[in-house]
Parts: structure tokens; C-alpha cells; sequence
């Protein structure tokens, strides 16, 4: 294959630890148990992993308050363990990328509890400490996840900034030292072999120095209110005007761009890693590909409807803006959002739509992004109890909607669970035993399993039924990786009707162009396929075909059908 970096050859798939397995009856996902499913991830044909955190943390924002930047949370194995998951992905010639929490640490890092202990402690200025005025915050700042971005705190008579929870107080970037420890922690990682970094809240690392007041003229509770009542396209849009407006000081500060290209030039000493951005602004892959490898497409994790319309304005919007030289990177699922099935899935034709979202992912041009657990079509789990949600956003919207919006418990608890996080971080479902396979029978998982494992949806009955999601996935994985114009080959779309996403990869470079047709709708449809081209090869099609393919001219597609073959 041309030559490329791993990183833009590979598929990656996110691993949540907490929720993969439990390989010693605590009920916690563990790195041991992640080991024990090496096999699993190699047959399912990804090539590297992004480890969600995995350092001790107090667990207020689930491992993104780390409270030790150099260990294993002790839940989760130790040292050792994890050299030993990194040389059994290694020996299996896959990538370990490790999540870096870059913007704040936990209130308990030791490095806050020295910093919060005296005015004069060395640490003092590692992080963001303000006067109070008359009892009042610094400024009028929010907090991302609610109430204001300052903590009062009566020992030193002093206000700490957190962009995020008051637990998770924000890292001042711009000490030196502050700079110097958090880039020995990434060489400590390199040195040990990881071979890469997922950044967390980039664009929040530095805010506006002066600490100007922000101008949104409105206040948290009533950007909520406006963003509940929003129905139009216009009242959305104003909500998130409203919402930049208020976050302006304290986000995507120009500043970054210097502090990006010396973290890339750190990284740079060690050949051949990867720094991926939790952001989806395409400036940080920088002006000379001199930040961030990938930033992923977020937006089209936003896509209300998986239609070819809303795919190609997305692609034609997010690539035209690249920077020369940049390499595309997307997704539809990760530890934030709802479970791409429970977005786009109808419910009847759930496994079909699961497998169209993957073949997108696998044939879009970039990097592909993988969720655990959408290979067996898991779908969102809400709990029925305020009492189960883990998730402090969640708790903290139930307060809104109580508080603010002043609805019932019931409703504000059915909201709650739609913003709970939990909903797509279940524990992984491997088999049709008690919990799953997830953690023993008398094990209680840290969140409920969710109960339709019993229903097929788990690994090992998928893997007997050969028609399933999971050995769709297998194929469909298998197939890219033999077909290099879905990796490298340009992209042309091909006139489709309506329903249909059809496009050529391939052009100069590429030993075999490749024809990819999606039909993304319920019904049959019919496709010409242009005078020039013969079909060479069927490189996957979701159903069996009897003619010969080289006489195809005209091509009768099955409802959700896939077909992808090479074309001359
Ligand atoms: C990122 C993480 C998210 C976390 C936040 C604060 O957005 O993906 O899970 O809550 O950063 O660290
Ligand atoms: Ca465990």
C-alpha cells in the first residue's frame, strides 16, 4: 500500500474501561479483562485502540478528573498490566492511543491540593487563582457543566477557575512548569511504548488572561430555558450564538496554535505517534501539518437524519476547508453521545442502518473512529431511577428541570436520562450469561447491563449467527482493508437517486478504483452505472448476487443495500 502512516491506514476502536470487562468480579471493567479480549478485537479486525482514561481518578467526571497522571486507577490493574496489554496489542501488530485529560486535573491531584494549600505554596500558580470581589466571583464566567466557572475557596480567600466541575479545576498552561510536567508525562507514556494520544478538551486549555466579562446579556439558566424551548432551525441557532457568545473568553483561544505545535514537536521526537484532538475546528491540524494528526468530524455525529444529502454537504463543508496535507478523521459514536443505532436505528431495520453507518465510516475518505459495542448494535440504556445515574450532568439536569424549567420529577428525570451520559457507557455485552459476560453472575456491574443481551444482542451469539452485525463488521473491516482506494483513493460522488449515496474512490496512485453504493433507504432502487466503467471485482455486497458482474450496466439495489466493487 502507498505509503502512508499507520494512523491513516488504521480503523481505530475506542475502548471505555470501565465497561469492556471484568476480569476480577468487582463489577468494574479492568485491563485484564480488555487482554482477555485481545483475540476478539484482532478478529473483529480493528487496528488500534483509544483507551478512554485509565489513571486513578475520584471518578466525578469518570476518569476525566485523573489524579495521577503516572499510574493505573487501581480498579483498573497496574503497571504492569497495562505494559502487558500494550505488548499484547504490539505483538498482534495493533496501536495503543491513550486518552491525555490535558485542560484540568482532579480537585485531588496532588498538585491541586498543594496549589489550594497556601498562597504561597510552589504549586500556587499551576493553577488559575483570582481575587474575589466582595464576596462576589472573579467575573462572570460559566462553568460548561453548570453554575459559575469560579470556586470560592475560604482557605487562601481565593477563587480556582474549572471550565468543567468545580472537582476538576483547570491547569494554568501558560506556568512553565506546568508546560514542562505535562509534556514529561506524555514522554513517560512514549517511553513505555504507547503510540499516541486522544486530547481532551483541547480548546478549553487557555482563557482569556484578563478574565474579561462575557456579553451574552443572558444568564446560564436562561440559555438553558431559551435551548429547552428551541424548536425552529433560527431558535437554534440563536442558542448556540448565545451559548459562543457566553463561552467566547474561555474556549479556542489563537494562543493554542503555539502551544499545539510544541506538543506535536515533543511528540515528533518519538517516530511515528499520533496526536488526535477531542475538537472538530480543522485549524488545529495547523498551517503546515504541524499540530494535530486528525481532528475528528463531529459534525456528522450531529447529522439528525443518516441521509446522502446531509452526508455529502458535510463532506464537501469539512474537506474543501482542510488544510493542505490534512488527513480527514470520522465518527458516529463515542463515550459522549447516544449510541449511534439509538440516533439513527427505526427499529425495524436497525441492523441494516447499523451496517450502512459503518460502511460510511469505512468508506468516507479518513480515519474511522469506532465505538465499543456498536459492532453488536447496543443502544442506549435509561436507567428508571435518578437513584442510578452515575453521570453528574445527568444530576445536575435533573436539578435544571426541577429548578429552572419547574417540571415533575418524573419529567425531569425522563430528561435527565436522555442527558446522562450512561445511556451509551453500559458494560459491553460478550454473551448470553447472567450480566452479560460482563463481570460473574454475583457481581453487581457499576451500571446496569442493559437487558437485551438476552435478545442477541451479545457478542458470542452474534459471532454463531452468520448474518449478524458483528460478522458484518468482520467483513466489512476485512474488505477494506484489501480494497486501498477506500484508505487513500480520491473521492467522486456518482449521480444516485434519491435515497442512494453512490461515489468512486480511487484516481491517481491507485492500483484498483472502487465503487461504493449505499442505499440508504427503505425501498428497491435503480442505479446506472456510468458508460465508462466495468466492474471488476464485488469487493462486499450485503446480498448474494447471481449475474455475471462485468455485464452490470444497470444495477437493481435491495432496500439498504451495500455493494462495493473495484470498477475499471
Ligand atoms: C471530554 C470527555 C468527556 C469529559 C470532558 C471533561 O469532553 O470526552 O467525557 O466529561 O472532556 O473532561
Ligand atoms: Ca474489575
Amino acid at each position: 500500500m502507498k505509503d502512508l502512516e499507520w494512523w491513516q491506514r488504521a480503523i481505530f476502536y475506542q475502548v471505555y474501561p470501565r465497561s469492556f470487562a471484568d476480569s476480577n468480579g468487582d463489577g468494574v471493567g479492568d485491563l485484564n479483562g480488555i487482554i482477555k479480549h485481545l483475540d476478539y478485537l484482532q478478529d473483529l479486525g480493528v487496528d488500534a485502540i483509544w483507551l478512554s482514561p485509565h489513571y486513578p481518578s475520584p471518578l466525578w467526571d469518570c476518569g476525566y478528573d485523573v489524579s495521577d497522571y503516572l499510574m493505573v486507577a487501581p480498579e483498573y490493574g497496574d503497571l504492569d498490566d497495562f505494559i502487558r496489554l500494550l505488548e499484547g496489542l504490539h505483538k498482534r501488530g495493533m496501536y495503543l492511543v491513550t486518552d491525555f485529560v490535558l485542560n484540568h486535573t482532579s480537585d485531588q491531584h496532588s498538585w491541586f491540593l498543594e496549589s489550594r494549600s497556601s498562597r504561597k505554596n510552589s504549586k500556587r500558580d499551576w493553577y488559575i487563582w483570582q481575587n474575589s470581589i466582595g464576596g462576589r466571583p472573579p467575573n462572570n464566567w460559566y462553568s460548561w457543566f453548570g453554575g459559575s466557572a469560579w470556586e470560592f475557596d475560604p482557605a487562601t480567600n481565593q477563587s480556582y477557575y474549572h471550565f468543567f466541575f468545580k472537582q476538576q479545576p483547570d491547569l494554568n498552561w501558560r506556568n512553565p512548569e506546568v508546560k514542562a510536567a505535562m509534556l514529561d508525562t506524555m514522554r513517560y507514556w512514549l517511553e513505555l511504548g504507547v503510540d499516541g494520544f486522544r486530547l481532551d478538551s483541547l480548546g478549553m486549555i487557555f482563557e482569556a488572561p484578563d478574565i474579561p466579562d462575557q456579553e451574552s446579556g443572558m444568564t446560564q439558566q436562561e440559555l438553558y430555558h431559551l435551548s429547552r424551548m428551541a424548536k425552529s432551525r433560527d431558535q437554534r441557532m440563536q442558542v448556540a450564538r448565545a451559548s459562543r457568545k457566553m463561552f467566547r473568553f474561555q474556549m479556542d483561544l489563537s494562543e493554542l496554535h503555539g502551544l499545539l505545535r510544541e506538543i506535536r514537536q515533543a511528540i515528533d521526537e518519538y517516530p511515528g505517534k499520533v496526536l488526535v484532538g477531542e475538537t472538530e475546528l480543522v485549524e488545529y491540524y495547523g498551517s503546515a501539518n504541524d499540530e494535530l494528526h486528525l481532528v475528528f468530524n463531529f459534525p456528522l455525529t450531529r447529522m439528525k437524519k443518516l441521509t446522502p444529502s446531509a452526508v455529502l454537504c458535510n463532506h464537501f463543508s469539512r474537506l474543501t476547508k482542510l488544510p493542505a496535507g490534512a488527513w480527514p478523521c470520522n465518527t458516529l459514536g463515542n463515550h459522549d453521545i447516544s449510541r449511534l443505532l439509538s440516533r439513527y436505528g427505526d427499529g425495524n431495520h436497525d441492523i441494516e442502518i447499523a451496517r450502512l453507518c459503518l460502511a460510511l465510516m469505512l468508506t468516507l475518505p479518513g480515519t474511522p473512529f469506532l465505538y465499543n459495542g456498536d459492532e453488536i448494535g447496543m443502544l442506549d440504556y435509561l436507567a428508571n431511577d435518578i437513584s442510578q445515574v452515575q453521570d453528574q450532568i445527568g444530576l445536575w439536569t435533573y436539578r435544571m428541570e426541577i429548578d429552572e424549567m419547574g417540571h415533575s420529577p418524573e419529567q425531569a428525570l425522563a430528561y435527565a436520562l436522555e442527558i446522562a451520559r450512561d445511556k451509551c457507557r453500559t458494560p459491553f455485552q460478550w454473551d448470553n450469561s447472567p450480566n452479560a459476560g460482563f463481570c460473574p453472575a454475583d457481581a453487581t456491574p457499576w451500571l446496569p447491563v442493559n437487558s437485551n443481551y438476552a435478545d442477541g444482542v451479545n457478542a458470542a451469539d452474534q459471532t454463531r449467527t452468520p448474518n449478524s452485525l458483528l460478522n458484518s463488521y468482520r467483513s466489512l473491516l476485512k474488505a477494506r482493508k484489501l480494497t486501498p482506494a477506500l484508505v487513500y483513493g480520491g473521492f467522486q460522488p456518482l449521480k444516485s437517486p434519491p435515497g442512494c449515496l453512490a461515489f468512486f474512490r480511487g484516481g491517481r496512485g491507485v492500483s484498483e478504483n472502487c465503487m461504493v453504493v449505499l442505499n440508504m433507504s427503505k425501498g428497491t432502487r435503480v442505479i446506472e452505472l456510468p458508460i465508462r466503467n466495468r466492474i471488476t471485482r464485488l469487493v462486499y455486497s450485503t446480498h448474494s448476487r447471481e449475474k455475471k458482474l462485468e455485464s452490470f450496466r444497470i444495477l437493481s439495489l435491495f432496500p439498504f443495500e451495500i455493494f462495493i466493487a473495484a470498477v475499471e
